[in-house]
């Protein structure tokens, strides 16, 4: 990746960086000294070091990833602003967070789609975005029990199409006193997307039966993808990633939601990042302090794409399973449906000890994904009207980056 064009070392050192797991001493000696000094201010401790390095668990504002307790600390107090609170944690495409409410009663809300935040490039058909409507109202309602609720949910109460999207409800939410909990809520606070390198042993058949079990999808079959199948997948899903990078919009549609250092991660609070792809500790502080930048001219800078494509490789292929999440037709309801069916997989997921990543590529509407995904569902053998909504890479990983979410207060309307 190109230095950050303030700073100045030679371009050869620089396109080892990323590569690098750390830059080793030879590359640490050619820095800069003016161009570190100049870039941390010349006040770089160790402590402050230290703790741009940290990632940990600060989803919520106040710095916890624990729902209740963080709603407790926003003073949101009533059941149905610690259950939204909680559901907002959930997977959503790039996360934008194209969540809006309206609060109905102290038990009772609406969700909409925040038609601000929806991804038009890679997402033309809005079907992303409601599946990631599904997964709010599965956290949602996997919370509910832990208030004491039960959260019955009533799909498009206004009657819905996709063109709806910010203007009627995807669907109304209403609290009834229960003391059933959810067996998978102690997995809520720590659930999240691994793009990391995967270890350990292959999914075996009997984790995907009890992941399915766990699970007990709405609308999606769970198709496992046979071991032996899994690097011809790999390859589909690379290409994939290929042909949404070599796309201008779509794109440029992710640089514009990519955040760059903890200043800009913790003040937007939503986006995709570094951290968020497993570049983490004083490596990612080295690359967003002296390489990444909002300019295009480094975003796009061939040899940082080069090196970032080559990660990204290496660890889509340390994938130790799949499963593809595949409805009968493709409908809204399909959508929403089927972001329920996904969450909730992930959390059962977590609860075996695994960490999922979805890669939509193959699965998106774009124009110039096509051809390939035409040939993804050949090779899948899924026809029209039936869609393979979004798959699941599976494996093992330590990870503790916890992708932040905007205070709840910013999403309700009047
Ligand atoms: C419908 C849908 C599609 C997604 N597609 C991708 C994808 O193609 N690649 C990826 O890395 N993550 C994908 N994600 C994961 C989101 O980026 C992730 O949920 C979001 O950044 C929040 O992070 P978290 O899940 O760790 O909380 C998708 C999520 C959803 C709900």
């Amino acid at each position: 990746m190109r230095m950050k064009r303030k700073d100045t070392p030679s371009r050869s050192r620089e396109t080892n960086l990323m590569a690098a797991k750390r830059p080793n001493q030879s590359e640490e000696r050619t820095l800069s000294r003016a161009g570190f000094l100049k870039a941390s201010g010349g006040f770089l401790t160790a402590t402050a070091l230290g703790q741009y390095c940290t990632t940990g668990a600060n989803r919520y504002p106040s710095g916890t990833s624990d729902p209740l307790q963080s709603a407790q600390s926003a003073g949101l107090d009533s059941p149905i602003l610690q259950i939204l609170n909680a559901g907002i944690s959930a997977p959503n495409p790039h996360n934008t967070q194209a969540w809006k409410f309206r609060i109905l009663s102290p038990t009772e809300a609406l969700l909409y789609v925040d038609e601000t935040r929806v991804l038009p490039q890679t997402d033309p058909t809005t079907r992303q975005v409601h599946m990631g409507q599904g997964c709010f109202l599965e956290i949602a309602a996997v919370s509910a029990g832990q208030v004491g609720y039960d959260a019955s949910v009533d799909l498009f109460p206004e009657n819905y199409k996709a063109s709806d999207a910010g203007n009627k409800p995807v669907a109304s939410i209403k609290l009834t006193p229960s003391s059933n909990k959810d067996p998978l809520y102690p997995f809520v606070a720590n659930r999240h997307t691994v793009r990391a390198a995967y270890d350990g042993p292959a999914i075996t058949h009997r984790e995907y039966q009890t992941l399915a079990s766990l699970a007990s999808p709405h609308v999606s079959e769970l198709r496992a993808t046979p071991a032996a199948d899994l690097k011809q997948h790999l390859e589909f899903h690379m290409s994939g990633f290929e042909a949404e990078m070599k796309d201008f919009n779509t794109a440029e549609e992710s640089r514009l939601w990519f955040r760059i250092g903890n200043d800009e991660i913790y003040s937007k609070r939503d986006g995709i990042s570094l951290a968020g792809n497993g570049i983490t500790g004083f490596q990612k502080w080295f690359i967003e302090t002296f390489f990444l930048s909002h300019d295009p001219k480094d975003y796009y800078d061939p040899d940082g794409q080069k090196i970032f494509m080559d990660r990204y490789r290496e660890n889509l292929f340390t994938a130790k399973g799949q499963v593809l999440f595949i409805t009968k037709t493709n409908t809204v309801k399909d959508w929403v449906l089927c972001g329920r069916d996904y969450a909730r997989y992930q959390l059962a997921a977590a609860s075996l000890g695994l960490v999922m990543r979805p890669t939509s590529q193959l699965m998106q509407e774009f124009a110039s994904m096509q051809p390939l995904a035409q040939k993804y569902n050949e090779f899948v053998g899924v026809k029209s009207p039936a869609k393979i909504q979004i798959n699941a890479l599976i494996g093992r990983a330590d990870v503790d980056f916890l992708s932040p979410r905007r205070p709840l207060q910013d999403m309700i309307r009047a």
